[in-house]
């Protein structure tokens, strides 16, 4: 039996249940129940209080106040999947896997913000002042003129912000705050989001911009604070394969900005170094290209990134054949092996399928698809794509290759890399920056590789 104000809370959706169960009603994860008490949430109206409502107050969408002025935090890469700056007032949540880099990335942002002049305050739930400090040395922020605290109770956190003013608060991380106010422990959906909610209120209300660290699950969903997704003006998260130096930053809501832009960094010695021009990072350059990989000209937010796309397609030693996937949607691989089976006769029921995207970065743009459907085709064919060769276009169930956004900018870029020609959809004016051979239908595309066709 639930204790009185006792509720089952899911820790995966946030769903609250009166009685516990295996499995949770609402999104179906096991062992996602936690019993937490539930008191009064923070800001409700007490009945005296709701008495008092005086109306809405109603204003016009013309209106010609200044737009907020936004803090540029100097980390330009930062600043960009901001949408310029940080807001004022705004609370933005990053989120990413333990020990990809978030704390150094933050501490970078608060340092550079606060030589820039703006007051910036670094709470650390999981790390001693004295661990902050030496990191900092060792990046080469120590003379940077950032508040430090090493903190934990929210109530200490709040009450501390009401007394001094900051223009920056990073908060790292939201699931080791805690408030007195809730019974269930720190971590947990109730402390998370009752967290999250008054640092929240205490941005709008003071003008500070407050960012909350937030770690993510395995399943890739960030943990417990996906249920405060919602509250936050934005959302960014921090990503990166182990093994490679490189971190991408991305928006993945932003109500200050587009979403499509990202930060890239390199994780060295002394820090997160920002990586201004990236198109050529993510390509190995050195060697011949084998058969299997194929170069994807790809754009991310206002800057083009061109990345190796790596297949293996071979035999199955068991029942079912494997399918693995790194870097791109498995089932996107799914579709395309299903076109390439169904449209131009290249069967994998037999046969294993590896699909990597090299330098450890994370492709989703539908763009890609002709790019891996060359690496599969180029790998199953045995046949080894020009070295020169860029590729890029969607594919459609029905077979068809179909014109992408921003294709002159992919061929410029290609160009300036010392690309010479390019697979990709057939309606595109052969630019005269790169010979272009056009594929309206995959099977087309598919031809070409086997038969080394490259001719307009
Ligand atoms: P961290 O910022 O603590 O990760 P998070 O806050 O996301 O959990 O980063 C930890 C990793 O970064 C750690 O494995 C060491 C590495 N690192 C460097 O390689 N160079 C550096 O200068 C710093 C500060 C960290
Ligand atoms: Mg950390």
């Amino acid at each position: 039996m639930a204790r009185d104000g006792a509720v089952y809370v899911c820790q995966s959706c946030g769903a609250s249940q009166a009685k516990w169960s295996g499995q949770c009603p609402a999104c179906n994860a096991w062992n996602s129940l936690v019993e937490e008490t539930q008191g009064r949430p923070p800001g409700a109206l007490t009945p005296s209080r709701a008495t008092r409502v005086r109306g809405l107050a109603f204003e016009t969408l013309d209106h010609d106040a200044a737009p907020a002025k936004r803090i540029a935090t100097g980390v330009e890469e930062f600043d960009r999947v901001c949408g310029g700056g940080v807001v004022p007032g705004s609370a933005i949540l990053l989120g990413g896997d333990p020990g990809v880099g978030k704390s150094t990335l933050l501490l970078q942002v608060a340092a550079e913000a606060s030589r820039r002049g703006a007051k910036c305050a670094y709470i650390s739930g999981e790390e001693a002042v004295e661990q902050v400090r030496a990191r900092a040395h060792r990046m080469g922020l120590a003379d940077a003129p950032v508040k430090l605290a090493a903190e934990t109770s929210l109530r200490e956190i709040l009450d501390g912000l009401k007394r001094e003013h900051f223009d920056l608060v990073v908060i790292d991380s939201i699931q080791t705050m805690w408030s007195d106010a809730h019974e269930a422990g720190p971590g947990s959906v109730t402390q998370v989001r009752a967290a999250a909610g008054e640092l929240v209120r205490l941005a709008k209300k003071r003008g500070v911009a407050v960012i909350l660290v937030g770690h993510v699950t395995k399943e890739g969903t960030i943990a417990g604070p996906r249920v405060i997704e919602h509250m936050v003006d934005a959302v960014l998260s921090f990503e990166g394969e182990r093994g490679y130096p490189f971190r991408v930053l991305r928006g993945a809501k932003n109500r200050f900005g587009a979403t499509d832009e990202i930060g890239v960094f390199e994780m060295g010695e002394s820090g997160l170094a920002e990586v201004a021009n990236p198109s050529a990072l993510f390509l190995n350059t050195s060697g011949e290209r084998a058969a299997g990989a194929a170069v994807f000209a790809g754009v991310e937010g206002s800057r083009p990134v061109l990345v190796e796309f790596q297949a293996l397609v071979a035999p199955t030693s068991y029942g079912t054949p494997r399918r693995a996937v790194v870097g791109w949607d498995s089932g996107r691989l799914a579709m395309v092996l299903a076109v390439l089976e169904a449209r131009c006769g290249l069967g994998f029921g037999t046969r294993d399928v590896y699909l990597n995207v090299a330098g450890g970065m994370r492709i989703s743009e539908p763009a890609a698809d002709l790019a891996a459907a060359a690496a599969l085709a180029s790998s199953a064919l045995e046949q080894a794509l020009p070295q020169d060769c860029v590729v890029f276009g969607e594919i459609s169930l029905s077979g068809d290759v179909r014109p992408v956004s921003r294709m002159e900018t992919r061929l410029k870029e290609a160009a300036k890399l010392g690309f010479r020609r390019a697979l990709a959809p057939s309606d595109i004016e052969a630019s005269g920056v790169l010979a272009v051979s056009g594929a309206a239908r995959l099977a087309d595309a598919i031809r070409r590789i086997g038969d080394n066709d490259w001719k307009g």
